[in-house]
């Protein structure tokens, strides 16, 4: 870029200055104000923008120069390289003596970030840390995540996330995202058109409700769809200019946060009912009509209440998605596929027993009914009937069929009543536990011992979070089975040894699918969410793992492959849009695999002319 190219825009910008200082001068003249205009304030720097002399109700114009050069290429995240500019990009672009001498590499930064990272013993501060990177410069955090995807996710993702949530108040400098409040009523496209980016192909929204195990956070939620949509762009691939994260904030029932004078919200209960969806279809209008047919809504931590009374009102009409019921869901089957190479049989003859019957648990319990009908060619109602759920009143059976929330109903099988978990192990004799009730330590030795003495290979999925809510520990899983448990976890656990042999627990995590699904969706163009869809991401995730995993007890294969695993799982959905009609982007491209590894966002700097 010329240096005149740069100067036009100053020069129109000190015109329209000028016309404004001249009448402003005037309005002074006229007695407003005495202050001379071409006075000097802070430092010697004449005040050109009126900004200093104008009182606090005067009106200031905030002026920005939009071609990013010298000052402000430092400051933009977007093009921002820091000590990476070369030689030749310092010259061209007006940042001699505005960086130190040396000229770095981007593996260089990597390295030294990544030492300084791990220099933090407390994970909220490392979460900071990436945090201000991130705003800092955009291609370096995005190089630093993907290079660095087991040792980072943590931070940016579940369990950190969590807490900086709850913190988001302190830790909070620039607003990420978009806020839409109820104040916002009535005008949410014109606030939708205040954001920066006009191509958005994916937004993850939440009203902060039920923020992971965590409850409700309120406006403060926002770390969650920052984070999923970093999320989106490292694992996935999709464009950071493309993803938009979005709270709805209708206040909170969260009455700590009420009281404290910090809190960035809406001080008010949350509202519900007919104000509530109403403002929900007012965003999911807007959304349409400012984006198009083909942006992706991802419905993230709403309370489980309005999580299925979305997905169900807007999965015909828009292309939505719910992470915690979908999601989940897909990831679980993929690793229930996975490991029928080491159960043998199929699904269709196995007997699955959940304890917890929220989103997850029956999103995971309707994905398994829909794949075993799909193979078996049954009627789902048919291959429900080798699915059983414990709620926090026993087990779920006909009986109870009265007083059950709606999405539980379809699980009431014939069955006398049941109050514990252990009387229900021993009834339904399953092969595969899961456990997604939120409450730790509730996979006892007695009941994990009850499904060892039912299977040779128990499957035993954990999958409540964080930690210190998994209903048993890995080490527990593997010591009560006498190391005959195949086990997979929600949050992390390091691997174990049991009789010499070490075994490194899956981790069944909601990151292996959405990004590779949604860019899928991306990709082909897809309009709308299709359950055979999240069929066809469990297939293409469990397709990945390989003999050398499932040597280590691996139901999932390594998060360091994930961009590999991403392109398979957005291939195999854009495969089953295409197949399904639901695809617009035409032709449909031969080698879909190809085609999604070339349109994955690379984060390595570009070269500047
Ligand atoms: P939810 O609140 O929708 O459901 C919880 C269910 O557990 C309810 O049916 C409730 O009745 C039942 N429950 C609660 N206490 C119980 C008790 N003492 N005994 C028996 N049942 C009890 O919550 P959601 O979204 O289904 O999440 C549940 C857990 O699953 C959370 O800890 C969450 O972190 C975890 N999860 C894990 C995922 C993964 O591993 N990829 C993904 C999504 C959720």
């Amino acid at each position: 870029m010329s240096r005149s190219q740069i100067l036009r825009p100053i020069k129109l910008l000190k015109r329209m200055q000028q016309k404004m200082d001249s009448s402003s001068l005037k309005r002074m003249k006229d007695g407003e104000s005495i202050i001379d205009p071409k006075s000097t304030v802070g430092g010697g720097v004449a005040d050109v923008y009126g900004e200093d002399r104008a009182t606090e109700d005067q009106l200031v114009t905030p002026w920005t120069v939009s071609v990013a050069s010298g000052y402000t290429l430092l400051r933009d995240p977007h093009h921002n390289k820091g000590l990476a500019f070369t030689e030749r990009e310092r010259d061209s672009h007006y940042l001699r003596g505005l960086l130190p001498t040396a000229v770095s590499t981007q593996e260089l930064q990597v390295k030294k970030l990544m030492q300084s990272i791990r220099s933090y013993d407390i994970p909220l501060q490392k979460y900071v840390a990436m945090m201000d990177l991130q705003e800092r410069n955009e291609r370096l955090f995005y190089k630093l995540l993907i290079d660095n995807v087991e040792e980072l996710l943590p931070i940016v993702y579940t369990p950190t996330v969590g807490e900086a949530c709850q913190k988001y108040g302190s830790i909070f400098k620039r607003p990420q995202g978009l806020y839409i409040s109820l104040k916002e009523k009535g005008k949410i496209l014109e606030v939708l058109k205040n954001w920066p980016e006009r191509s958005i192909q994916v937004i993850v929204a939440t009203d902060g409700e039920r923020i992971l195990g965590l409850g409700d956070l309120g406006c403060q939620g926002m770390g969650i769809p920052v984070g999923k949509l970093a999320l989106y762009t490292a694992l996935g691939g999709v464009r950071p200019s493309a993803c938009l994260p979005i709270t709805i904030d209708v206040g909170t029932n969260n009455q700590k946060l009420l009281d404290d004078e910090f809190y960035i919200g809406l001080r008010q209960k949350r509202a519900t009912g007919k104000e509530y969806y109403d403002l929900l279809e007012e965003f999911m209008s807007a959304v349409k009509q400012n984006y198009g047919e083909k942006v992706l809504v991802q419905f993230e931590d709403f309370a489980n209440h309005n999580a299925f009374e979305l997905l169900a009102k807007y999965r015909t009409t828009h292309l939505v998605f719910n992470d915690d019921i979908q999601g989940t869901a897909s990831v679980v089957l993929a690793g229930l596929v996975a490991s029928l190479k080491l159960l043998g049989g199929s699904l269709a003859d196995h007997t699955f027993l959940f304890f917890g019957a929220g989103e997850a648990g029956t999103g995971i319990a309707e994905l398994i009914a829909l794949e075993i009908s799909t193979k078996t060619n049954i009627p789902v109602e048919e291959a429900r009937k080798k699915i059983w759920l414990v709620d926090s009143k026993g087990l779920i059976v006909s009986s109870r069929k009265e007083s059950l929330q709606h999405f539980k109903k379809p699980w009431a099988h014939e069955h006398e009543p049941l109050s514990t978990l252990l009387d229900a192990v021993k009834a339904i004799k399953p092969s595969v536990l899961i456990g997604t009730s939120g409450v730790g330590q509730t996979f006892t030795k007695d009941v994990v011992e009850a499904m060892a003495a039912i299977n040779e290979r128990p499957l035993i999925m954990a999958l409540s979070n964080p930690t210190s809510q998994a209903e048993c520990t890995a080490e527990q899983a593997y010591t009560w089975t006498e190391g005959r448990a195949i086990y997979s976890s929600g949050s992390p656990f390091d691997p174990c040894e049991y009789n010499g042999k070490s075994f490194i627990p899956g981790q069944a995590n909601n990151a292996y699918i959405f990004p590779g699904l949604g860019f899928g969706l991306v990709i082909s163009g897809a309009i709308r969410v299709h359950d055979e869809m999240l069929l066809a991401a469990s297939e293409a995730l469990a397709s990945q793992v390989m003999q050398e995993h499932y040597d280590k007890g691996m139901i999932y294969p390594p998060l360091a492959n994930i961009r590999k695993i991403s392109a398979h799982i957005a291939a195999n959905v854009a495969a089953k849009a295409y197949e399904l009609g639901l695809a617009t982007r035409l032709p449909r491209p031969t080698d879909l695999v190809k085609y999604a590894e070339s349109c994955m966002y690379t984060p390595n700097y570009r070269s500047y002319r």
